[in-house]
């Protein structure tokens, strides 16, 4: 409801334009506007933001954006188009680098922290990448992009919320804004305004190492969960709002249908390969989430690595990016590359940036060589292979998002850093992890534990903050080890059971005196991406290892999974009493002990397909119950109730 009236107000808005467009015939619109000079149009300081020069007509808040984009783009060099056109990972360039080159925009990748992981040190580097950029002749602020893609992961004391898999598993679009809105608060805390999230993929093959990204396997339930986070993360409406930040649903289109096999990518099996089936099915299962996103709201989109059997790379493919994204769904926002995804086009880079630029990528993450990138692409432009036109266009949308961002009035909030890891932000976290506990089997009375019972837990993963956060925690990969602060799942048992929970280590085990319940946490260890990629779908073996010797010490075994995706633990089935899927909860591991305690019911339905084995994993066209355990959307209350589906038959 939301995003349809948005919807219907942009489009009233961009009517409104074209009528002055009308009126004021050549003055606004089209033409040039008037020269500036140099210190008349150097923008507004980051000192002091919104100090405009009255002579640069694009610096009049009030104007309409197209009429503001139309005088800037008018008074820009074809350099400067380019220079806006470049976005760098923040380890290739410097303030100076910013300044020469006149780049659009810088990016932290997976981990790229400033060397003070602070809310401080990150605003401070920000801040020094907006001020050269105020420097520039035309002074046009740059974005500075991350991937806050479960909190704002990078940063040291942030809110670290379940990855998607979680969110996915309790299905509730309220919620997820609610996340959404927290990671953009902490996310704009630190300066920064534009987040590479959500991830809209509907992932069809688990073994894939970026399923948890996704919110699940079913496209209706990714579009509802991946528009909220776009309503949460830019704050309802209004782009330019204290506290917005602009969303990047990704990768477009078809990255969680891909192949096993497929991935030309060195090490990887599955990321970034070819996406199975024909147009008509990657409309039906991959497209909708991407209209929905746009009706939220959504300004930017990230090109996907994958491609299609007919097409190719999509990065190349001007079907998808500019016949059906941009024509047919009408976005008129800009579409960001990959990182260093258009050289995937072409082994020739000549032709790999004349392609994917001409296909539809207005923004490219180069995102080390810029200076490479801008000498080709210029040259490009200077032999006719990109029409001007083309340049045009693709600067018009970044500067349109810009402005719709109100960037030209305030390029740098203000640095909040009690809103890093603050404390509603941490209770709305373990309220998150909480609800997507999914209970898979149980047995009698396990559940809930009694506050009498002394319990024996065990597994590396029980109190280690990086197992439970996975990847995109502080590093891109990810690691095991207390990475940032939070609470582990073994301090959220002790927190409600005191000293009636005893945590050993794998090697006390075998000497621990008996208990009446174990809780073993059996855990994948981080990846991300085609890392991940798993032929196996197995936990660390050493956990697993922990089974035969908890159960001989416990009446009662419970075994949680932490992990990124559904696993072929057919002995963890057979052996436990009840397993838990926790999925990857992040910094608030006390939201695990809230619902093995009882304070909380068991809300979660694992939104993938638990398979049978893993050559069980593709999902695309099969029966829900096809060699597999449990369907998408079965789950259990503590007193075995079905929450949803029926489980497999054998399962
Ligand atoms: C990932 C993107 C991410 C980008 C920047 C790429 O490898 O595919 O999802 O936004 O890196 O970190
Ligand atoms: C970056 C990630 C990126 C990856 C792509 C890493 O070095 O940190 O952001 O996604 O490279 O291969």
């Amino acid at each position: 409801m939301i995003g349809a009236t948005y919807f219907r107000l942009v489009t009233a808005r961009r009517l409104t334009t074209l009528v002055l467009c009308l009126a004021l015939i050549a003055s606004a619109c089209g033409t040039p506007a008037p020269s500036a000079s140099p210190a008349a149009s150097a923008g507004p300081s980051v000192a002091s933001p919104g100090s405009s020069s009255a002579a640069a007509p694009w610096l009049d808040p009030t104007a309409a954006t197209d009429d503001r984009v139309a005088a800037l783009l008018a008074e820009m060099t074809l350099a400067e188009k380019i220079g806006q056109m470049t976005l760098v990972e923040k380890g290739s360039i410097d303030a100076g680098g910013v300044r020469d080159a006149v780049v659009g925009g810088v990016l932290s990748g997976g981990g790229g922290s400033p060397p003070d992981n602070t809310p401080a040190g990150w605003h401070e580097m920000v801040a020094a990448y907006q001020s050269a950029a105020s420097e520039t002749r035309l002074g046009i602020p740059i974005l500075y992009g991350v991937d806050a893609v479960h909190g704002h992961n990078n940063v040291i004391g942030a809110t670290i919320f379940p990855h998607n898999i979680g969110l996915g598993a309790v299905g509730d679009p309220a919620l997820v804004e609610k996340v959404g809105r927290a990671t953009a608060l902490e996310t704009a805390a630190t300066g920064i305004r534009w987040d590479y999230a959500p991830v809209i993929a509907v992932p069809q093959d688990i073994r894939w190492g970026r399923t948890y990204e996704g919110y699940g396997e079913s496209t209706a339930l990714v579009a509802g969960l991946g528009s909220a986070f776009v309503r949460g993360l830019q704050g309802g409406g209004n782009l330019a709002a204290d506290g917005a930040v602009a969303a990047t649903p990704k990768h477009f289109v078809g990255d969680g249908g891909t192949a096993w096999g497929t991935s030309g990518q060195g090490g990887y099996r599955i990321d970034q390969g070819v996406t199975a089936g024909d147009e008509a099915l990657i409309r039906e299962l991959y497209l909708p989430p991407y209209e929905d996103a746009i009706e939220a709201g959504a300004r930017i989109i990230m090109a996907s690595f994958s491609g299609t059997e007919a097409g190719g790379k999509i990065h190349g493919d001007r079907h998808w990016l500019t016949e059906v994204l941009k024509d047919e769904l009408g976005f008129s926002g800009f579409l960001v590359s990959d990182w260093e995804a258009i050289n995937q086009v072409d082994s020739d880079y000549t032709t790999a940036v004349t392609q994917s630029i001409n296909a539809g990528i207005d923004m490219v993450m180069v995102p080390y060589d810029y200076t490479l990138f801008q000498r080709v692409l210029t040259d490009v432009v200077a032999g006719g292979g990109v029409a001007q036109e083309r340049i045009d266009d693709a600067v018009a949308r970044i500067l349109r998002v810009k402005f719709e961002m109100g960037l030209f009035e305030q390029p740098m909030p203000d640095l909040r850093e009690t809103l890093v890891g603050a404390a509603d932000h941490r209770t709305l976290a373990r309220e998150a992890v909480a609800r997507s506990m999914t209970l898979l089997k149980t047995t009698g009375d396990v559940l809930p534990l009694r506050g009498d019972a002394d319990v024996l837990l065990a597994g590396a993963g029980a109190d280690d903050i990086g197992i439970q956060s996975g990847g995109w925690t502080i590093s891109w990969q990810g690691s095991d080890g207390e990475i940032t602060p939070g609470t582990s799942i073994a301090e959220g048992l002790v927190e409600e059971f005191g000293d009636r929970v005893r945590l050993v280590t794998p090697r006390e085990l075998n000497d621990a005196a008996p208990a009446k319940v174990g809780v073993l946490v059996i855990a994948e260890r981080p990846y991300a991406e085609g890392v991940g990629d798993s032929a196996v779908l197995r936990p660390f073996q050493r956990d697993v290892d922990l089974l035969p010797v908890m159960r001989s010490k416990v009446d009662r075994l419970i075994v949680l999974l932490v992990s990124g995706r559904p696993l072929v633990v057919p002995e963890v089935f057979e052996t436990a009493d009840a397993v838990v899927a926790a999925w990857l909860p992040g910094t608030e591991g006390a939201g695990v002990a809230d619902v093995l305690a009882g304070k909380r019911p068991f809300e979660g339905r694992t939104p993938y397909t638990w398979p049978v084995a893993p050559d069980d994993a593709p999902r695309t066209g099969k029966d829900a119950c096809d060699g597999a355990v449990f369907p998408a959307g079965y789950g259990l209350a503590a007193d075995g109730r079905l929450l949803g589906e029926q489980p497999c038959p054998g399962g």
